[in-house]
């Protein structure tokens, strides 16, 4: 796209540190507006131009990105105080000067760019997938009632961003707790009939250290996922549902799912 001189500049300070645990520090940054940019934009001027807004030249910027429409999840971080996805983050929108900073939820790799590495571990943990035998067809999938699957879809949104990871009060990197995303995800997979088979060891890895009991309740979470995930409907219901489990493991139940 040919670049529009409006004349106006948006300015940007943005965290900055160039290791792990290297040492943090800020850059300031005018960039040339454009009518309907947003944060990521911001961010491809100054990757082309690293040059801070005092005239010396730095490194570029590290980020995630991928989709650039609010499906991948990759370009999470810090926008002014709230974490959000910085490709829908509109310059327009947003108070300058605008602060970038990375997630402190998870690791820093570089600048903005962090590892969510432990929502992908917890989603291990809690086995949310649907196990498949691939070596034959196994034909259609069973029908789910239009109700349940209207609802099971919007829980199906969900692009492990880490924001509601960020915006949680509990999630950190020394605590076990393993966040609002995958028990979200668990609800999901034990709805689905056939991801139900593993229903009970979904519910087992969440009602030990790290899961249900950790939630501190604080509802951050679902003010804050772009996807308006209702993740605090969702912890009620695995509540409820490690609840029954709590009684069945309890009595020896011999029905393994449901
Ligand atoms: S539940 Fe929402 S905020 Fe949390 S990871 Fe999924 S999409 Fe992002
Ligand atoms: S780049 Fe994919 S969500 Fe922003």
């Amino acid at each position: 796209m040919e670049a529009v001189n409006t004349g106006k500049t948006v300015e940007l300070i943005i965290v900055r540190q160039d290791t792990e645990n290297g040492q943090t520090r800020e850059e300031k940054f005018s960039v040339p507006y454009r009518p309907g940019m947003n944060v990521i934009s911001a961010l491809m001027h100054i990757q082309k131009y690293p040059v801070t807004a005092e005239g010396k030249t730095t490194t570029p910027v590290t980020w995630d990105m991928n989709c650039l429409e609010e499906v991948c999840g990759a370009c999470s971080m810090v926008i002014n105080g709230r974490p959000q996805q910085s490709c829908s983050a509109l310059v327009d929108k947003l108070t300058q000067p605008i602060r970038l900073e990375p997630m402190k939820t998870f690791p820093v790799v570089r600048d903005l760019q962090v590892d969510r590495s432990r929502m992908f571990n917890a989603l291990k943990k809690v086995k949310a997938w649907v196990p498949l035998d691939g070596t034959y067809d196994l034909g259609e999938g069973p029908r789910m009632p239009e109700r349940k699957r209207q609802w099971a879809y919007e829980l199906s949104k969900c692009m492990t961003c880490g924001v509601c990871m960020e915006a949680c009060p509990n999630v950190s990197e020394k605590a076990s707790f393993i966040g609002p995303a995958p028990l979200s995800q668990v609800r999901l997979f034990n709805t689905h009939p056939t991801g139900a088979m593993n229903k009970d060891e979904r519910l087992a890895a969440i009602m030990g250290d790290g899961g249900l009991a950790n939630c501190g309740n604080s509802q951050n979470c679902v003010a804050a996922c772009p996807k308006g995930i209702p993740l605090t409907t969702s912890i009620a219901s695995l509540n409820r549902a490690a609840t029954v489990q709590m009684f069945k493991n309890f009595f020896g139940s011999d029905h393994m799912v449901d």
